[in-house]
């Protein structure tokens, strides 16, 4: 009778949501898929490369939600750091999610410490402006947007994991760090470089994929709503047949596979990043690197390889914005040996527009006109930022 008692009353736990278990998203990277709303219409124009001085394309992957052990001694990032070079003391910026995303794209969270919806204001520049400079090609790749130039601030697709569940917010705005910008989401040229994974497929098989990119897996597959487990699949069905190809990983192709944020803001903020791809040198791969690092340093890099201009924020702050060592040692750039790691885990304290905290706002802040970036290119600033309301002079 006492079995039996048991029994029932454990019957409910039988009946309780599953966790998702990965399900392939489509055939494959290359191909489009019917359980990804919108259907490309074309590739990208292919464009011919700018060289820069290490590598020709940037690609970063953004995953989510992880403590550098929890990726550290999982198998599919293990046989990834056999292929690369693994940051050991890279940090993430603050906490949540959505101020690293914009920060690693614009130089500064500008004081935000939540996941809502933001408008950066047109006169508020990012790397584009700076890549566009030097007509180096971009595009943001986001698994599950719907359209291309998407503003909205999620989207939900029939779930394909389940499908006799409800559908699926598998789209998030919050992740996609460029649309957050206006001035780049309000120029369509550049809104439309926000593409779909459908539209990835067909870039590389135009051979169209351009030379910075940023790539966001859909909220199950970041790891965000499911585990570095199910992360690890998805780069299984990702990115290591991608690895393989020319088409994305070329000669001179060097790939950030990152996450936002550690998983806890009780500890400081280090999360699990390493650099892929053909440009990390035979005698690197499968070695670690620990020069502190932060989202910053992917600003940094790109200028430093490509000889760019700086925004003049956090991607000119020494401290926080040193190139990553395979890049800075063949340019000759020289980085900052950080001993006490700044505390990044913090969240809601650092002043600015977009602190929800009325006490903590200010103006959008100018940019250091005077700042020197890795890049040796002068500060960018917006022709609608008015620099006179700073006293200072374009
Ligand atoms: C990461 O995991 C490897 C084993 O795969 C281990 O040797 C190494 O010490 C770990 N790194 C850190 C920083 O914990
Ligand atoms: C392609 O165009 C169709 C028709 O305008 C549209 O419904 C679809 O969303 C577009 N695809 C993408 C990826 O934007
Ligand atoms: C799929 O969704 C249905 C409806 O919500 C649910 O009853 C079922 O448990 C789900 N299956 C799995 C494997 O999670
Ligand atoms: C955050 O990162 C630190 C440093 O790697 C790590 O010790 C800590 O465990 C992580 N967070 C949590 C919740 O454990
Ligand atoms: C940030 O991390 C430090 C060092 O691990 C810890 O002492 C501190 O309490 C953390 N801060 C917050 C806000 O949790
Ligand atoms: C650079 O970042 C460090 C660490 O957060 C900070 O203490 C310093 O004030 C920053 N420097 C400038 C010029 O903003
Ligand atoms: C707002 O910031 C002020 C100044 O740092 C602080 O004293 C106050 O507790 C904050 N309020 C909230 C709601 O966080
Ligand atoms: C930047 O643009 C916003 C929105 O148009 C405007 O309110 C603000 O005054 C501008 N700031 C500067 C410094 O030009
Ligand atoms: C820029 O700001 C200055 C000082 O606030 C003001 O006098 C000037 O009219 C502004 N220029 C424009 C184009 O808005």
């Amino acid at each position: 009778m006492k079995v039996l008692a048991t029994l029932v009353l454990s019957l409910p736990l039988v009946f309780a949501a599953q966790a998702p278990v990965f399900v392939p998203p489509g055939p494959g990277p290359t191909e489009q898929s019917d359980n990804y709303v919108g259907k490309s219409n074309g590739s990208l124009p292919v464009e011919f490369p700018v060289p820069g001085r290490v590598f020709n394309r940037f690609i970063q992957i953004w995953l989510e939600n992880t403590n550098f052990a929890v990726a550290n001694s999982s198998a599919v990032f293990q046989t990834l750091a056999q292929q690369g070079i693994t940051m050991t003391n890279y940090f993430a910026l603050t906490h949540p999610s959505e101020p690293n995303y914009v920060a690693a794209v614009g130089g500064d969270f500008f004081g935000m410490a939540d996941d809502n919806l933001y408008m950066i204001p047109s006169n508020i520049s990012t790397i584009v402006d700076l890549l566009e400079e030097r007509r180096i090609s971009w595009a943001s790749y986001q698994e599950s947007m719907p359209t291309d130039g998407f503003t909205g601030f999620s989207f939900a697709s029939e779930n394909y994991l389940n499908t006799s569940a409800a559908p699926l917010t598998l789209y998030w705005r919050k992740h996609n760090p460029l649309i957050i910008y206006n001035s780049v989401a309000d120029i369509p040229s550049r809104a439309a470089r926000h593409r779909n994974f459908n539209d990835f497929a067909v870039d590389i098989n135009h051979h169209a994929l351009p030379q910075w990119m940023f790539v966001t897996p859909n909220i199950e597959n970041d790891a965000h709503d499911t585990n570095v487990d199910f992360a690890g699949q998805f780069l299984q069905y990702w990115l290591f047949p991608l690895l393989k190809d020319v088409r994305f990983n070329g000669p001179d192709t060097l790939i950030l596979l990152t996450f936002d944020e550690n998983g806890s803001s009780s500890i400081n903020n280090n999360i699990f990043s390493l650099l892929l791809g053909n440009a990390v040198p035979k005698e690197l791969r499968g070695t670690t690197d620990s020069t502190y690092f932060t989202h910053y340093s992917s600003l940094s890099t790109v200028q430093n390889n490509w000889g760019l201009g700086s925004l003049g924020r956090g991607d000119t702050n020494k401290t926080l914005a040193n190139v990553f060592s395979m890049v800075a040692e063949r340019t000759g750039y020289r980085n900052l040996k950080v001993v006490d790691i700044p505390l990044t885990n913090i969240s809601g304290k650092t002043p600015g527009p977009l602190n929800s905290n009325i006490s903590l706002q200010t103006p959008f802040p100018p940019p250091n006109i005077h700042a020197k970036g890795a890049g040796g290119g002068p500060v960018f600033v917006a022709r609608n930022f008015n620099l006179s309301h700073f006293g200072l002079h374009h």
